[in-house]
């Protein structure tokens, strides 16, 4: 885990390492110039010597300059280093997202990776500044300034020891007890995030099933949670500062007590006692500085963790190593096709055999949750299959380029999504290179063209994120239309025209008739209307074929066809109500 983290520091190496080195070089400054000052009180001063007091002082201003300096670049660097890797992270990941399956995606959820590339990246961002310049920096000047005290006096300086050692045992009970509680904060953090991230991404229904109380309720309870342990924690974190206190100025009246008695006897100057209390409230706070890291270095850990695992999931769909280049046709096989989602999970599909020519329009009906979309979904490879082959012009999918599969399988899924862009921007993400004329043309074919050129900008028209300036049924012919501009050998829809009136619907299947022959089309719908005219008709039922064949002989032999097509033509059927009908 450190290792996939560390490698991402690549370019920041040389920061990384020059913050420590300056953080370092403040600390030396810092510890010489207590050292400077007894010298200026006791030679200077107490003797009267002017002369000593200007050059001694001259030193310790270029020391204390030096310092300065010092901390200064050690912050640059560190914030330099830090935010670097923050940068390298959030890169890393995304690249590797974009290699994601279908199946990694549903494994981390959408959530899930934006909590890792925003919240996580930044508490390691944290930690890693923090470590980059305490890390060193602390346990450095905590030993030069104890090496110093010794120095002066050993015996005043062994009161420091002990009282390192009481505020050690103190500090790292205080942030044991602390830590428990942090790590259950962050839980709730995700919990949080996850609400946040579904209600936000699902304002809209939220909204029309007017659950707004709702929501407030339950987020207000995941958030007052949240407040409740953080008060916890940082109520336990919240002793260190007083404890710390306590032990400083119980060290001072200690040291000046005895400290006192030892001027009286000479063995020891007032500029030492000087400088040992300076070196007392060093030590004593870079105990604290350390204790802090651990808590802060801890934390991240977790974030860490998670963060690798998105930078090291291996795609489990991934282009073979001799792959086919070619796809011949739209012929699409299906040979005791067994699929589930989980591994060990139920089998959405069972023993799916299907043979398709290529050119051939296949409807696909079924209740919700029969298996049609995981059916389309295995053609183009968005998933794998758990047992079978599908196989598409003869060849096993497994077999292709994923991108030659990709660009010749069409599919418009059924929960489509445009982008931020103008029209033409979002249809040319079926062809790039794709004329405007060639847009317009796939946008007659789609029946899209008409509502397009009522718009006040045409195809320039600027498409709001996740096409929120257009309607359900316009999104709808804007995905076909984009679909169409790939020239596939199979074309998918997957209850594409659900939100278009039934003349538009038939308008829309008539063009792909007569404009796109050679290709394949598989179209899933909920109304018979929209398959009738197919070559021929698919009925799933519970991941099952419950029926293949034409119009005529389905409403022949098949009862839920029948049943179906019976209902929807007495007006307000729906296949739904006859999902678990089958051939009883
Ligand atoms: N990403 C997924 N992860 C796990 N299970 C899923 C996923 N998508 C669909 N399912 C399950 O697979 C079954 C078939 O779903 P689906 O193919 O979407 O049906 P349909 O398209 O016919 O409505 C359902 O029981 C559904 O809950
Ligand atoms: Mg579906």
């Amino acid at each position: 885990m450190l290792k996939t983290i560390g490698a991402q520091i690549k370019e920041y190496r040389a920061a990384s390492i020059a913050t420590p080195l300056f953080m370092i070089l403040e600390v030396l400054m810092e510890t010489v110039i207590p050292l400077l000052m007894a010298s200026i009180v006791d030679k200077g001063i107490a003797e009267g010597n002017i002369g000593h007091v200007y050059r001694v002082g001259a030193v310790m201003l270029v020391c204390a300059f030096i310092g300065l300096l010092g901390g200064l670049l050690g912050a640059r660097y560190g914030a330099k280093a830090s935010t670097g890797l923050a940068k390298n992270l959030r890169e890393a990941m995304f690249t590797n997202i974009q290699r994601f399956s279908f199946a990694n995606i549903d494994k981390f959820s959408t959530a899930g990776l934006i909590t890792r590339m925003t919240t996580d990246v930044t508490n390691v961002q944290n930690a890693y500044q923090m470590i980059l310049r305490m890390c060193f920096r602390a346990p450095v000047s905590l030993i030069c300034a104890m090496a110093m005290a010794f120095f002066i006096n050993a015996r005043l300086a062994s009161i420091y020891l002990v009282a390192m050692m009481i505020l050690g045992v103190i500090l790292s009970v205080i942030i044991s007890r602390a830590m428990r509680y942090f790590s259950e904060v962050f839980k709730k953090y995700d919990d949080l995030n996850a609400s946040v991230q579904e209600n936000i991404s699902a304002i809209r229904v939220v909204k029309a099933y007017v659950r707004e109380d709702y929501e407030n309720q339950k987020f207000t309870k995941a958030s007052q949670n949240l407040y409740k342990m953080f008060l916890k924690a940082e109520g336990i974190v919240a002793w260190n500062g007083p404890v710390m206190m306590t032990t400083i100025y119980t060290c001072i009246l200690l040291i000046s007590w005895v400290g006192a008695h030892m001027i009286i006897a000479g063995s020891l100057t007032t500029g030492e006692l000087m400088s040992l209390m300076t070196y007392c409230i060093t030590i004593l706070m870079n105990l604290m500085f350390l204790s802090m890291i651990f808590v802060m270095v801890s934390m991240s850990m977790a974030a860490a963790r998670r963060i690798s695992e998105v930078i090291n999931e291996e795609p489990s769909i991934e282009n073979p190593a001799d792959p086919v280049m070619e796809v011949k046709d739209g012929s699409i096989d299906f040979d005791h096709v067994y699929f589930a989602y989980k591994e060990g999970g139920a089998d959405v599909l069972t023993d799916i055999n299907l043979h398709i020519r290529s050119g051939e329009t296949i409807g696909i009906i079924g209740g919700t949750g029969t298996g049609k979309t995981s059916l389309v979904n295995l053609i183009s490879r968005l998933y794998d299959v758990r047992e079978g082959t599908v196989s598409v012009g003869g060849v096993d999918v497994r077999r292709y380029d994923m991108e030659e599969l990709r660009n010749q399988v069409s599919v418009v899924l059924q929960k489509n999504v445009l982008f931020s862009g103008t029209i033409l921007d979002n249809l040319r993400w079926g062809d790039e290179h794709a004329t405007e004329e060639a847009c317009r043309e796939a946008c007659r074919l789609a029946c899209a063209d008409e509502f397009i050129e009522q718009m006040p900008e045409g195809y320039h028209t600027y498409i709001e994120q996740g096409g929120t300036n257009v309607s359900g049924g316009q999104k709808q012919r804007l995905c076909i239309a984009r679909a169409l501009l790939k020239k596939p050998k199979v074309l998918i829809l997957d209850d594409s025209t659900s939100a278009v009136d039934t003349a538009t619907d038939a308008k829309i299947r008539d063009a792909f008739a007569r404009y796109i022959p050679a290709t394949t089309k598989l179209i899933i719908a909920q109304r018979i209307s929209s398959v009738e005219h197919a070559d021929r008709i698919l009925v799933l039922d519970d991941g099952k074929i419950n029926g293949f064949g034409t119009h005529e002989e389905l409403l022949e032999n098949n009862r839920i066809y029948r049943e179906v097509y019976d209902s929807q033509n007495q007006g307000g059927g729906d296949f739904d109500q006859h999902q678990n009908g089958g051939e009883r």
